[in-house]
């Protein structure tokens, strides 16, 4: 008989190693105040759009295609960019943060944007409550998918751990996650100045 050799998967690796990126954004959420009133709400539907915007253009790299499926290209960003338009708010900047960034990097980006999609329940129905928002006026971006969030995120990481990644790639994976976190964490940091 083959000895089994114990190994983490890829999901599990990225939940451990960047668990600490994740309670730094819930930390720098509420320090942002984000549901205190619609002007804050607004600036952090911006770094939504503006992160959504890096994640997507990962997408053009045709192994992520072919990794993940239901990419729902353009999904999120366009739902975040009806929000802003529904508050008013025009966004001016065109920089993307993810032009260097290589395969399979990319995936730990795509990693933090789907995983953002669980969290979101709790801000959908905070930014509902507090705000009068909804599906179909401010808060597209926060709402579910039809399918189930979990559904959804599933598969995503069955993706990831059906491509039986070498160490030195889920290394990769994983250092693409933590750039997404810092990504997205310089833009709740800088939430008052995004325009
Ligand atoms: C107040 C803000 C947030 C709350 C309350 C929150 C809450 C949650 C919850 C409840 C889960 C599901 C845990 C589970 O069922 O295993 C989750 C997972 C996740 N969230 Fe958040 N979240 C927040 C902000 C964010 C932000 C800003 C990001 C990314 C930019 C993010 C990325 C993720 C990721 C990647 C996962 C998946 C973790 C894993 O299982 O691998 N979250 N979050």
């Amino acid at each position: 008989m083959n000895a089994t050799v114990e190994t983490t998967s890829l999901s599990q690796r990225l939940k451990t190693e960047t668990g600490h990126e994740h309670d730094r954004m819930e930390q720098l959420m509420e320090k942002a105040k984000v549901f205190a009133n619609k002007t804050n709400y607004a600036q952090h539907t911006l770094a939504q759009y503006y992160f959504q915007q890096d994640v997507e253009n990962l997408y053009r790299h045709a192994e992520v295609e072919k990794i993940i499926p239901d990419l729902e290209v353009r999904g999120r960003s366009q739902a975040a960019l009806q929000d802003l338009e529904d508050l008013g708010i025009e966004p001016q900047s065109e920089e993307i943060a993810t032009l260097n960034v290589g395969y399979p990097e990319a995936l730990g980006w795509i990693y933090v944007s789907k995983g953002s999609t669980l969290g979101a329940a709790f801000l959908f129905k905070e930014a509902q409550a507090k705000l009068g928002l909804s599906a179909e006026f401010g808060a597209r971006n926060l709402a579910a998918y039809p399918e189930g969030r979990m559904r959804v995120w599933k598969r995503f990481k069955q993706a990831l751990d059906d491509a039986h990644f070498s160490k030195e790639d889920q290394d990769k994976v994983i250092q693409g996650a933590l750039d997404g976190f810092s990504r997205f964490g310089e833009l709740l940091e800088n939430l008052d100045q995004l325009k």
